[in-house]
């Protein structure tokens, strides 16, 4: 089977390099044509572990990945072509921006030659696969294609493991052929006894944000149990321990913090929403978390601003939305430092890989090379994200370098009691 990926980013780029890791021909295809230049050099344009090597080896290897600008060239004898382009926000709106999947729908219009699978892995609204399907009709037979969903569930930080090791693989489709290449697709998955779930196309894009709004509403519910634990002196952390033994609960996703961000949730949430709007049905539960979670990161900045004098250099560790990663779509640490800095403070940063994106995000923070050198003169320190260089940081260091010992572990990675030992002002998150 040939496959084509359009659209080279996290999802893009590591499914492309997974298929062929399964043995299939595979071509990743962007518009950006110097990220096709670089990525045929064997440069990854993100920080993912493991992708580099993987890269190398199916690009210089065995040959089977291989990247191009040009969609027309890449899609002769295409047998399955994936849509992995990008559905942000659109800008002051909360709906999904479909402008690249409509674009790429029409492309492709242009481009089938024989039979081909046309397989929606962005994640799109209810009713965006048909819609595809309608676009691409407009040129080619129906005998000649079929528009099959098919939502990604990989997260950045993991997302090799995550393809080849999924908790399920959604296939929503209209009928026996289509399914049936898809199963014969993720065949080495099934191998791996990992479930295929056939739906309809409908229930496969709904899955995908009704999943992701449902974890979404684990944080947000989490966090404000800490709140309440904050007000009468309670430990989330032992709250959210002891519930998640709990086997209908489940213990992911209940570590209090700063709120969700990422490229993924907050976007997710607001499409889900705004589709439900659409259709006049109240997601109620899922609009409180939203509006809970827009909340939380002023409350944060609040507690930080009435323990910390106006105009005291803080020092941020962590800037990407979550560990591993250098993406920093919708981060809490961004939007907190930038909060912080509006309100006169001095913002000295560190991130262990996302310090490029950041500086091109705000260039009116300080961006240090280690952990130590940020801290130096600082008057508090914040645990941005809970990356495992920061679990184990040499204490008695920092304190020969700040000014005040004070920290805010938003990610409730240190025992408060180790640090009050040592002099440390602590604040935690629900703790
Ligand atoms: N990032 C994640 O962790 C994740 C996980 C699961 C699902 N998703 C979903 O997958 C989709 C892709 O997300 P992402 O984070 O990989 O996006 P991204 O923004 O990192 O990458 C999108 C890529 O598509 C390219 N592109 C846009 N229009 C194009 C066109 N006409 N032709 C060729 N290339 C084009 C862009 O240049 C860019 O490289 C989104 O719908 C997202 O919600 C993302």
């Amino acid at each position: 089977m040939k496959l084509v990926l359009i659209g080279t980013g996290y999802v893009g780029l590591v499914t492309g390099a997974c298929f062929a890791e399964f043995g299939y021909q595979t071509v990743c295809v962007d518009k950006d044509k110097s990220k096709v230049k670089n990525l045929n050099l064997g440069k990854c344009p993100f920080y993912e572990p493991g992708m580099d090597d993987l890269l190398s080896k199916h690009l210089n290897n065995t040959k089977l990945l291989s990247f191009s600008s040009s969609l027309s060239d890449s899609m002769k004898n295409a047998d399955v072509v994936f849509i992995t382009v990008g559905t942000p926000s659109r800008r002051l709106e909360d709906d999904a921006d479909l402008s690249y999947v409509w674009s790429v729908a029409d492309e492709i219009s242009q481009n089938i030659e024989k039979y081909c699978l046309v397989v929606t892995k962005s994640t799109v609204p209810v009713g965006t696969s048909k819609e595809i399907k309608k676009i691409i009709a407009k040129k080619i037979s129906q005998d000649k294609f079929d528009v099959v969903s098919n939502p990604e569930f990989l997260r950045e930080g993991s997302a090799i493991n995550d393809f080849m090791r999924p908790d399920r693989i959604i296939i929503g489709a209209e009928n026996k052929k289509s399914e049936d290449i898809m199963r014969e697709l993720y065949r080495p998955l099934y191998l791996r006894e990992t479930p295929l779930v056939s739906t309809s196309i409908e229930s496969s894009e709904i899955i995908k944000y009704a999943s992701n709004s449902f974890l979404a509403t684990k944080i947000g519910f989490i966090n404000e149990v800490a709140d309440l634990c904050e007000a009468v002196g309670a430990n989330v952390q032992e709250v959210s321990k002891a519930m998640g033994i709990d086997k209908r609960i489940g213990s992911k996703f209940l570590n209090a913090g700063p709120g969700f961000g990422g490229s993924c949730f907050p976007k997710d949430v607001k499409a889900f929403i705004s589709t439900a709007n659409k259709l006049n049905v109240d997601l109620s539960i899922i609009n409180s978390v939203h509006s809970s979670n827009k909340k939380r990161i002023n409350r944060i900045a609040n507690k930080i601003i009435e323990n910390v004098d106006k105009k005291s250099t803080l020092t941020i560790l962590g800037l990407s939305f979550k560990p591993n990663t250098d993406d920093i779509r919708d981060s809490t640490s961004i939007k907190l430092a930038t909060l912080l800095n509006d309100k006169g403070y001095i913002i000295n940063c560190f991130d262990p890989v996302a310090m490029n994106n950041a500086k091109i995000e705000n260039n009116n923070l300080n961006y240090f090379d280690t952990p130590y050198k940020a801290c130096f003169n600082s008057d508090a320190i914040i645990i941005g994200t809970e990356w495992n260089e920061f679990r184990a940081l040499n204490f008695s260091e920092i304190s020969k370098l700040v000014k005040k010992k004070k920290i805010f572990d938003l990610r409730n990675i240190y025992n408060s009691i180790e640090l009050e030992k040592i002099g440390y002002e602590y604040y935690g998150t629900g703790k």
